[in-house]
């Protein structure tokens, strides 16, 4: 089975972070996750681009829906998947980079969920020999963003000049979204709490490669930040790795819930996004979680249809 979107090659070996990818590349991967999403839908066969590799999956966090979709997408487009328990992955018995210089002899590919960016960076140099997918790290999400704006697109038919507002912590989803958004040509605006906004440098690398006219604004008012949007959006207030933190950020967080009241300042038209899971009650409630303006199952469906454009262009024979 072939697609009309060609399996071009992508020029970087990993995707650590949506800054990995070229606009034409982004541009390709989105019309690729489309097509794909297509050929699912009318129960045609994918390509299989992957077939007779072995795809390991490595998570150090739990996870539903990058776990369950990346083994869809690397079983769909021909290839194994793999999955060691993850006592075994990294730092406790042996060096990161050892992990990857054993890996890169029996696997082509790895998909790696952990704290530190930084760590999947050695991994990914150390194991020169194999792909590396970032699958969430404490910094960025990258393959969440690409399945945000594949939703959008969607929901919109355009990505230039919409505006998006993001309500709550500058977090790993935050970063990624941004950097998609810029390479997609949003008008965003994050609203956090003192202390917790996007960092300087995601809004700085933004500026490098913003496009169509993107761009970004900082704010600790959600109000204002969401005001007549296209779309808002907001995630957890203390991520995996943050428990510790849960009840302070609960207080500090509490004037950022997305509630009807502050969706009811959004355009009318405008969608509700959350990369999942939801906290029902805390950074969002359950009237704006069930309400028809809610796109979160389909941003959940497009993580599948995302990642295998995704496989298909980083490990493209
Ligand atoms: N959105 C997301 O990454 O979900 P999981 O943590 O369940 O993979
Ligand atoms: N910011 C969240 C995203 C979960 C998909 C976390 O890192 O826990």
């Amino acid at each position: 089975m072939s697609t009309s979107t060609p399996l071009t090659r992508l020029s970087a070996k990993d995707f650590l972070s949506v800054l990995d990818l070229s606009p034409v590349e982004f541009d390709q991967l989105l019309a690729l996750a489309a097509e794909l999403k297509a050929l699912r839908r009318r129960g045609a066969p994918s390509p299989r681009p992957l077939e007779g590799r072995h795809v390991a999956l490595l998570f150090e966090k739990p996870s539903l829906r990058t776990r369950v979709t990346f083994v869809i997408a690397v079983r769909e487009l021909g290839g194994e998947v793999i999955e060691p328990p993850p006592d075994v992955v990294f730092g406790g018995r042996e060096s990161v980079e050892d992990v990857a210089r054993n890996l890169e002899r029996w696997v082509a590919g790895a998909v790696v969920r952990t704290f530190a960016q930084a760590d999947l960076t050695r991994f990914a140099k150390a194991g020169s020999r194999m792909h590396v997918v970032n699958a969430l790290t404490d910094e960025e999400h990258p393959c969440q963003a690409l399945a945000d704006v594949m939703t959008l697109a969607e929901r919109f038919g355009s990505l230039p000049g919409l505006r998006v507002a993001y309500v709550g912590d500058g977090n790993n989803v935050a970063a990624s979204l941004a950097h998609a958004g810029s390479l997609a040509g949003l008008r965003m605006t994050f609203a956090s709490p003192k202390g917790y906004e996007l960092p300087a440098s995601v809004v700085e690398a933004c500026a490098r490669v913003a496009r169509h006219g993107s761009t970004i604004t900082l704010t600790n008012d959600p109000l204002e930040a969401v005001s007549g949007v296209d779309a808002v959006y907001t995630d957890v207030w203390a991520s995996m790795g943050q428990e510790d933190q849960a009840d302070t950020r609960a207080r500090i967080f509490e004037p950022f819930r997305v509630d009807a009241g502050l969706m009811a300042a959004a355009a009318p038209q405008a969608v509700f996004m959350h990369c999942l899971p939801a906290h029902r009650g805390i950074e969002v409630t359950d009237e704006v979680m069930d309400s028809p303006q809610a796109v979160v199952f389909d941003q959940a469906e497009n993580r599948l249809h995302a990642q295998k454009a995704l496989l298909a262009m980083l490990m493209a024979p």
